[in-house]
């Protein structure tokens, strides 16, 4: 492991959120400044149980240089021949991605990265829509409010445990109204399957929600990168494709995501990341979880939604000659349709 000094760039964290610590003396996190590909040749097969990572998009952060989107997914298919060298037979392998934009048009990542994860005999177990709500607005095209993860398993014979990951039933109440168990609930009592959409709250810190009043401006997760994903989707990718113990890497690792989230639930990790920067702030991170200093969006939390009275919610009065169009009478007429 190595061990940066204190980074307090990444410490702007304004929220307040529990704060975990699991501190396990036999679960091993390691961070490691490289390239993904050269420190993958030296892992042994069949090490991981979980791959979970978000790749480079190639769409020009500051992390990449862009290149046309072939040479971009050669790049990445020898990364990708590696991970299935390193997952077990059990192994399964998340690829969470979003959309490479040229010239106004728009390449679906998940739909090039199937051709090839299929190539090597991997199997989609789901395409999970990550749904997030919020984001930039678009003026040519619908604005984007979804990313893919392509959860693959290496065979048939897969990890998956679905309890852990159960979300409360809408309707718990529900009883089954025919047959032998006619009048007892037809729910499972640990709640329901979460299904392939998630509505996990994106990073606040990036979109319109910063520029609304009385809506918290900041995640508690927030650090310098970018492109961070919640601690929350790991966790449930880790929850439900891994075990207590199982070794999980993350060959993109940013700002240490994936090893918080192995941390929290008891698993070993590996993240490989070529920023030294980002290793710095992981690194960090992980200290803070050990310290039970780190702030963390709890799993399954719900999404803040501004109350009718709140200011966000009310139609500002430079849009008053619009009123008829966002009105409540003008939704009936669309309601009753
Ligand atoms: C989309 S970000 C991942 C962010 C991460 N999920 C998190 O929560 O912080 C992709 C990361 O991959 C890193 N990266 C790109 N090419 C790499 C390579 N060849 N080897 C290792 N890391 C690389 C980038 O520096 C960037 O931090």
């Amino acid at each position: 492991m190595i061990n940066f000094a204190r980074d307090t760039r990444s410490s702007n964290m304004k929220v307040k959120e529990p704060l975990f610590s699991y501190s396990l003396p036999n679960i091993d996190n390691n961070i490691i400044h490289g390239d993904s590909l050269s420190y993958l040749k030296s892992i042994e097969n069949n090490k991981f149980d979980l791959i979970i990572t978000s790749p480079p998009y190639n769409i020009g952060k500051s992390y990449e240089s862009k290149t046309s989107i072939e040479n971009y997914l050669e790049t990445q298919e020898e990364v990708i021949i590696e991970l299935i060298r390193t997952l077990s037979e059990e192994g399964n392998l998340c690829w969470q991605v979003g959309n490479y934009v040229e010239k106004g048009e728009l390449y679906p990542l998940d739909i090039f990265y199937y051709q090839i994860f299929k190539k090597y005999g991997l199997k989609l177990r789901n395409r999970i829509i990550w749904y997030f709500g919020h984001g930039l607005h678009a003026s040519n095209r619908f604005s984007g409010r979804y990313e893919t993860i392509l959860w693959f398993s290496k065979t048939d014979n897969y990890i998956f445990n679905l309890d852990p990951v159960r979300v409360p039933s809408k309707y718990p109440g529900k009883l089954h109204f025919k047959g032998t168990k006619k009048g007892l609930p037809s729910g499972n009592p640990l709640g329901k399957n979460p299904s392939d959409i998630w509505e996990i709250v994106i990073n606040d810190w990036e979109t319109c929600l910063w520029n609304i009043p009385n809506v918290k401006s900041n995640h508690p997760e927030k650090t310098d990168h970018p492109c961070q994903f919640p601690v929350e989707l790991v966790e449930r990718c880790i929850l439900a494709l891994s075990n207590e113990n199982s070794w999980i890497l993350d060959p993109f690792a940013g700002v240490g995501t994936t090893m918080i989230a192995a941390m929290k639930n008891s698993r070993n990790s590996i993240g490989i990341e070529k920023e030294e920067y980002y290793c710095r702030i992981a690194q960090q991170r992980m200290n803070d979880f050990n310290e039970g200093k780190l702030k963390i969006r709890p799993i399954n939390k719900p999404i803040h939604i501004p109350s009718v009275n709140d200011k966000v919610s009310q139609i500002p009065k430079e849009w008053k000659q619009y009123e008829l169009i966002n009105s409540d009478s003008q939704n009936d007429i669309f309601d009753r349709k």
